[in-house]
């Protein structure tokens, strides 16, 4: 059965950018959050992204308004319920999901596909909190979602092959490159990009170097778009916080094991670019500056 409407749930940095590539793609598309000012902000990030493509000349301003009036924003999680798949990219904690799967899931038709946008949690976990393990699997997308080019799909031992296809050509719809992996916490770009980003910060934190230093080292040194420390301040530090200990869990193997200093900065709320500071201080944002940390 082909994907005609989306549902996708939180409208945060992730959801907010699977929101409007789904959009863009030409599906009426269904965002949910948790209240109304939420819903404002997300919607009106997605309206900010869509001027700067018009300003830039990639799209029209009717294509614009036309994606724009595919999107509808809203606090009831019933409203997600039409969809023919719907995109979890609520926050990373398996308690907060399988709560959202089962509340979403009576309303549901038996067809719908239910999709994981969870970085490090195991999709067969949530899969089997749900009446349908087999239409159940990972679409595990990139920050920014508009600009990067991949969608990792995550098949169970459970998610029968009709399903699993039907999100990898849907990936390939919304102009991404789907790469077909399994069930293994972090899948393939977080198995071997988080431990990188925290080994940063262990080399931050034994003085191998400033936040500058590190940053423009891998930038320079390696040809990476953005330093590991600018990165994770990207990312968000609650939600690698939330995926080391994940990994850490699983493979119980100290290079996935969160550093203190991580610890140390959630609890204090610098969260990264999203609250303001993080390893660098975001007040101008055009111009951020390296905190002072020690
Ligand atoms: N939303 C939409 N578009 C954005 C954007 C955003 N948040 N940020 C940048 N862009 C667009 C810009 O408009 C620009 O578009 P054009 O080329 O059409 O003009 C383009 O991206 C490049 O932007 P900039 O010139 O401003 O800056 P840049 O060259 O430094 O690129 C970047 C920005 C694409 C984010 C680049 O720095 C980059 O690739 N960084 C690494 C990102 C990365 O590794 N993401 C994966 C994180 S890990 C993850 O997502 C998985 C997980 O589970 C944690
Ligand atoms: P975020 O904190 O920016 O956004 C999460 C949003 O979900 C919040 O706005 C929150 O209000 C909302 N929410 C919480 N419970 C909800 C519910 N029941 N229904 C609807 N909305 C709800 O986090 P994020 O960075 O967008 O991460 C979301 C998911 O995507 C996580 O599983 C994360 O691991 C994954 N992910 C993150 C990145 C990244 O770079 N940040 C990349 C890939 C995948």
């Amino acid at each position: 059965m082909a994907i005609e409407k989306v549902g996708v749930a939180g409208c945060g940095l992730m959801g907010s950018g699977i929101a409007q590539v789904c959009a863009q793609a030409g599906f009426p598309t269904v965002v949910r959050e948790v209240n109304e000012a939420l819903v404002e902000k997300g919607l009106k990030g997605i309206e900010k992204n869509l001027d700067r493509l018009v300003e830039k000349g990639t799209l029209t301003a009717g294509e614009r308004d036309a994606a724009r009036g595919r999107l509808k924003g809203t606090t009831k999680i019933e409203d997600l319920a039409g969809a023919d798949i719907v995109i979890e990219a609520i926050v990373e904690q398996l308690g907060a999901k399988r709560e959202f799967w089962k509340t979403l899931e009576p309303g549901c038709g038996k067809h719908t596909i239910f999709a994981s946008n969870t970085s490090s949690l195991s999709i067969t976990e949530m899969a089997m909190g749900t009446g349908r393990p087999q239409r159940f699997v990972g679409m595990h997308f990139f920050n920014p979602v508009p600009v990067m080019k991949l969608v990792e799909v995550i098949r169970t031992i459970a998610t029968e092959e009709a399903a699993y296809e039907e999100a990898c050509a849907f990936g390939q719809r919304l102009g991404k490159t789907a790469v077909k992996t399994t069930d293994r916490p972090g899948f393939i770009v977080n198995r071997l990009l988080v431990p990188f980003l925290l080994d940063a910060i262990r080399a931050l934190e034994e003085g191998v170097g400033t936040i500058e230093d590190i940053d423009n080292s891998m930038k320079l040194g390696a040809g990476h778009p953005m330093g590991p420390l600018t990165l994770l301040d990207f990312v968000g530090h609650d939600t690698t916080y939330s995926i080391a200990n994940i990994m850490f869990e699983e493979f119980k193997e100290k290079r996935f094991a969160p550093p203190a200093l991580l610890k140390r900065m959630v609890l204090a709320g610098w969260n990264g670019r999203k609250s303001g500071k993080g390893f660098y201080d975001y007040s101008d944002p055009k111009n951020p500056k390296a905190v002072k940390l020690l």
